[in-house]
């Protein structure tokens, strides 16, 4: 029997969408005779039925295509705005789903989208997921769409540095995002040779950083790489958070609840400018001229990488295979060499950080990379 399968993208778009939308929408078709029919722009194309009943044509020539042919945006059904006001809108989206006869709603997204996905799961859809995120931070995948991709072009960007760097003799910070997840910094500070690689999962003093490029100047090496996770915190910064999130939640009253979370949005408002803050920093404790570069959007743009295109394709199709055994309620995930479903429930509300003790971590302090703690 025909099923009528609905597919979203959601959250900040990722390289590889596509391939992913192509793998479910040609195996559905293909293999399984399922309709598939695509919402834009996240749940509010779902709220609004602005959709597209993909066929053959409509999913062709769209594998090395970045971005997402359906749109996205970061509403959450159960939080919309919606005529000036912020509203549940989820049992409107429930009557979306039925009114199109759907059997499944394929939800592709990151850490808020498999929450969104599971809070509409909760009023009753069948429900299916896709990780995505350059961030790579989605509990029980090893590995999400788009980080493979995000990882080459952050790479990239700090080879690049590394020539402009060395010939002006300049210490360069880069900062490269992530969210609250060190992935990427990580991953791109190793393959790119960075001098300094800083993630949220090690607090770092800036004392030891300073340390670390002045011992690179005295071995002849006039230029340093640091590069910055966009959520990497100072211990000190660290230690005024905790205690600012503690006078938060020990606030007894409505006016010192105000003021403390206040003073908490203004402390993460000033840690917006880290980069900068650091670049400067570690000029005056070093003496040497420092530079910041944010890399921003580009790290999510352009054409997927031949990884992403691959675990797109394959995520996509095995959702397909998913939905024609009825196995709703799951997130496809990799674990090795193995495609599998996992609960969505075990998936949500958490993150996946960088252990402390990762091969990653090991790894850049075997070459010698200053990750900021002072150990080595
Ligand atoms: O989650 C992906 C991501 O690119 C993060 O690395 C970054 O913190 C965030 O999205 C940026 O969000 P937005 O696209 O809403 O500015």
């Amino acid at each position: 029997m025909t099923k009528n399968v609905g597919v979203l993208t959601a959250g900040g778009d990722t390289p590889g969408l596509n391939a992913a939308l192509r793998g479910l929408g040609k195996s559905a078709m293909y293999k399984y005779d399922l309709q598939l029919i695509g919402f834009y722009d996240g749940f509010r194309g779902l709220l609004h039925d602005r959709n597209i009943l993909f066929d053959d044509s409509s999913l062709s020539g769209i594998l090395t295509v970045g971005g997402t042919i359906l749109g996205t945006s970061r509403d959450k059904p159960e939080k919309m705005e919606v005529g000036g006001k912020m509203q549940d809108m989820r049992d409107a989206m429930v009557e979306t789903y039925h009114k199109h006869h759907l059997d499944v709603l394929v939800c592709m997204g990151g850490g808020g989208t498999q929450k969104n996905a599971y809070s509409l799961m909760e009023k009753g859809l069948n429900i299916i997921t896709i990780p995505k995120t350059i961030d790579n931070d989605i509990y029980n995948t090893d590995v999400t769409l788009g980080f493979d991709t995000a990882l080459g072009i952050a790479t990239e960007a700090i080879d690049r540095l590394h020539s402009t760097a060395h010939s002006h003799h300049r210490i360069v910070v880069v900062e490269i995002m992530g969210h609250n997840a060190g992935w990427l910094a990580l991953g791109s500070g190793i393959a790119g040779g960075a001098d300094v690689i800083l993630i949220p999962e090690i607090p770092y003093d800036e004392e030891y950083i300073a340390e670390a490029i002045l011992e690179r100047s005295r071995s002849g090496k006039h230029f340093s790489i640091v590069a910055l996770s966009e959520g990497a915190i100072s211990k000190k910064a660290s230690k005024l958070e905790e205690k600012l999130l503690s006078v938060k939640r020990d606030a007894k009253d409505k006016d010192a609840k105000k003021k403390a979370k206040k003073a908490l949005a203004d402390f993460y408002a000033d840690q917006a400018s880290r980069s900068q803050y650091l670049s400067q920093r570690l000029e005056e404790l070093t003496g040497l001229e420092s530079r910041m570069t944010i890399l921003g959007y580009v790290q999510r743009g352009g054409t997927p990488s031949a990884r992403d295109r691959l675990l797109g394709s394959m995520l996509g199709g095995y959702a397909a295979d998913l939905i024609a055994e009825g196995k709703y309620g799951n997130m496809v995930s990799i674990k090795g060499q193995d495609i599998k479903p996992v609960s969505l429930k075990s998936v949500v509300n958490k993150r996946k950080t960088v252990p402390v003790d990762h091969l990653w971590i090991e790894t850049a302090r075997r070459v010698g990379t200053c990750l900021g703690d002072g150990n080595i």
